[in-house]
């Protein structure tokens, strides 16, 4: 499915008139069958109306994405949530009051009305209220929920700038909307509320530590813990995906952080002695070590919301680079590290260099 082009919408160089022309527009588009990609302030979404199934299956096919891979349906108010849940339970009404509109993505039983072609089949609806006012205006603008997935290729990193969602998406899709570089860089958290106890399905900036202090008792989709990731199939269809590869091989070294230093630096030169262009993922503390090979800052350890604002875009920089290989260190497997990890194994495709 190819378009003839896809029209780039700098938004910030907008006048206000230009700007409600503009989202009337994608609004039409969205509410036509059209794809419009669009910024949140998790990562970029590739927008489609969720309450129809053709629409839904434009996103497959121009992401060339695995049908039984269901998609987040984004709302604007609470009173859209009523036209895909089926029934809201207790624990979500907390997290919704507590962190809607945000980061959270929640699991409700479906309504008869939300076509299977956007739940991938399932008979339950994620829904999300995004924090952005790009996301929410055009939600308004299309006056339906927008069914969104991250707006990269299927198996690519989650794009983080309109620039990065026109690489993997020129010519697939009729519009992005380019509203500036995501805060938060890292897909939403996913809480099935479908559970007694509720079950986190994807780690992300809401931490299990935060949901826990809030709701007492959480589980975590027993895949999602390294320990058992290949016993059990996950409840999230799409974290079973080889996903956010960058084109080289990466690895993940993990290890004491001279250990870790010595490891990359000894890879690098073993690298070039062969021929080879090395991408080296490293942090604030570790980049004075660092003298050869494509060197990228992920920012501080301290700071674990710069090194998930940074992770997917310096993926794609790699590509941009033409390495041949890339070396990162690892983060604390807790609290936001947790998300870090979680997006880090899969773009390392599960290979580990432990030092
Ligand atoms: O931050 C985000 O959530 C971004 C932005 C655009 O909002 N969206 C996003 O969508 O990450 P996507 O499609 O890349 O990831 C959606 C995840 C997949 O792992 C999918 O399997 C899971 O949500 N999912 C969707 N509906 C589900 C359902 N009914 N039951 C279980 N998992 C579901
Ligand atoms: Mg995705």
């Amino acid at each position: 499915m190819l378009l003839a082009a896809t029209e780039m919408v700098r938004l910030n160089r907008l006048s206000e008139d230009e700007k409600a022309k503009a989202f009337e527009k994608a609004g039409s588009i969205i509410r036509s069958g059209g794809l419009v990609a669009f910024p949140t302030e998790t990562v970029y979404g590739l927008g489609a109306n969720a309450m129809d199934a053709d629409a839904a299956a434009r996103i497959y096919a121009a992401k060339k994405r695995q049908p039984d891979n269901p998609l987040i349906a984004h709302i604007a108010d609470r009173e859209m949530l009523s036209v895909l849940a089926a029934d809201v339970p207790p624990a979500a009404e907390i997290l919704m009051d507590t962190w809607w509109p945000g980061p959270l993505t929640l699991i409700f039983r479906k309504l008869p009305q939300v076509p299977r072609g956007t739940t991938g089949g399932l008979d339950t609806v994620a829904v999300r209220m995004p924090d952005h006012p790009d996301a929410a205006r055009l939600i308004r603008a299309a006056g339906v929920p927008i069914a969104a997935p991250s707006a990269n290729l299927s198996g690519r990193p989650s794009p983080t700038t309109a620039d990065d969602t026109m690489v993997d998406m020129e010519g697939r899709i009729d519009m992005i909307l380019d509203g500036g570089s995501c805060e938060i860089g890292i897909e939403s958290t996913i809480v099935d509320v479908t559970e007694e106890i509720p079950m986190i399905l994807r780690p992300g900036y809401i931490t299990y530590e935060m949901l826990q202090d809030l709701l007492g008792e959480v589980r975590i989709d027993k895949p999602l813990d390294p320990a058992h990731q290949k016993d059990f199939r996950p409840k999230a269809p799409g974290q079973k995906y080889t996903h956010y590869a960058p084109k080289a091989p990466m690895f993940l070294v993990k290890g004491d952080r001279s250990a870790v230093v010595n490891e990359i630096r000894r890879l690098t030169e073993l690298a070039e002695s062969e021929g080879k262009r090395a991408g080296i993922l490293c942090t604030d503390e570790t980049r004075e070590s660092f003298d050869r090979g494509v060197v990228l800052c992920l920012g501080s350890r301290s700071n674990l919301g710069s090194v998930a604002h940074n992770l997917f875009h310096l993926l794609r920089e790699f590509d941009e680079a033409g390495v041949d290989l890339i070396y990162s260190e690892a983060f604390p497997d807790n609290e936001l590290g947790r998300a870090v990890m979680n997006r880090m194994i899969k773009a390392a495709g599960y290979k580990e260099i432990i030092v």
